[in-house]
């Protein structure tokens, strides 16, 4: 009997190896499952609704629910996923930060520990985060980065806030390109882990980097921030660690002032036939070996490899951007999907 978890886990951006990891199940498994070779025992489906965050009547498709048609089962999020619409959805949102639920990689959990264990992840790294950003992607963060900066096209005197910004990476980017402090250029870095600003000031120290950058330790959900007080909202690899990511995005229109520039640099799904695989193998099997080499704690690396599979595609995150009512959306994908770079306007 047909079912529609194939068409689900390929909207979703994910390999039968990666949906498998993320239900512990194997892909020889997820292949019968997909095919209608297995029987879908209960416990089964409740993982596959919450990996792929669609309703079990949607997933089980003809095997449960009689209905005919992709038109018929049209879900939120997902079958919007490919339609370029970037209007805010109507549509009761089923993104898994919702409430108090939400996820630490693969793992459901309760938004207030997921604030725990990602700071425990990034204090456990911080010493160690900058070395490991260079050796995992081999040198490659530095060009997305770049990508980040040459979008957001920072002037001088202006006010920009890098949330989850972290040891700085991206707050002294944006100060060179505009002209350095003596610009009038000032960024302010927003980040939840002290052990994570305290890397950035001793980077900035080391740079003489005196002026120009503030360091405020404070939480994306609930901004310590005026509002309308910003010009720029940047962030980059912050915001899937994010329990409530509606919550964030809410926060980012109300620091921006009308017209300001929200600019996101985050994982994404990969949209390059063949790549998936070769980038599954590589994230599930060397990068957590890597952390445990380079950084002494595998589990964050983990954690890392995780998060991101279970961030929303390309088109799921404009959207969500969009209901967070942000206005021109657009979004481009940095080598081939593994990484993409969302833009907005606060209107
Ligand atoms: C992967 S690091 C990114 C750091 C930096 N933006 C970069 O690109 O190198 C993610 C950062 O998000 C921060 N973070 C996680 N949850 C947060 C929250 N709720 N509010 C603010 N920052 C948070 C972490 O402390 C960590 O520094």
């Amino acid at each position: 009997m047909e079912n529609r978890i194939r068409h689900w886990r390929r909207a979703r951006g994910l390999s039968q190896q990666a949906l498998g990891h993320m239900v512990g199940l194997g892909k020889p498994t997820i292949s019968k499952l997909e095919r209608g070779e297995l029987r879908l025992r209960d416990v089964t489906i409740a993982k596959l609704v919450d990996a792929l965050g669609v309703p079990a009547g949607e997933l089980l498709g003809d095997y449960a629910s009689g209905a005919s048609g992709p038109q018929a089962r049209r879900g939120p999020g997902g079958a919007r996923a490919h339609e370029p619409n970037h209007e805010p959805s109507r549509e009761p949102n089923r993104e898994p930060n919702r409430g108090t639920k939400t996820h630490f990689g693969f793992r459901a959990v309760g938004v207030e520990e997921k604030a725990r264990l990602v700071r425990d992840v990034f204090s456990a790294v911080a010493p160690r985060y900058d070395l490991m950003n260079d050796l995992m992607s081999g040198g490659v963060h530095r060009l997305w980065k770049a990508d980040l900066i040459d979008c957001l096209k920072p002037r001088p005197g202006m006010c920009i806030v890098d949330v989850a910004g972290g040891t700085g990476d991206v707050a002294f980017r944006i100060l060179d390109r505009a002209g350095g402090a003596a610009s009038g250029t000032r960024v302010v870095v927003c980040d939840a882990n002290p052990a994570m600003i305290e890397r950035g000031r001793d980077r900035a120290a080391d740079r003489g980097v005196f002026a120009g950058i503030d360091w405020l330790c404070g939480d994306a959900e609930n901004l310590p921030l005026a509002d309308a007080c910003v010009d720029a909202y940047t962030i980059a690899f912050g915001i899937r660690n994010f329990g409530r990511i509606d919550r964030a995005l809410a926060e980012a229109r109300r620091v921006l002032k009308p017209g300001g520039r929200f600019v996101c640099l985050e994982f994404s799904q990969i949209v390059v036939p063949g790549l998936a695989r070769l980038y599954d193998a590589y994230s599930f099997k060397l990068l957590p070996a890597l952390g445990a080499l380079v950084a002494g704690n595998q589990a964050a690396y983990q954690y890392l490899v995780e998060s991101i599979r279970r961030f929303p595609d390309q088109e799921r995150f404009a959207e969500m951007i969009a209901a967070a009512a942000l206005g021109n959306v657009r979004y481009r994908n940095l080598s081939g999907g593994i990484a993409a770079l969302h833009s907005a306007w606060r209107i």
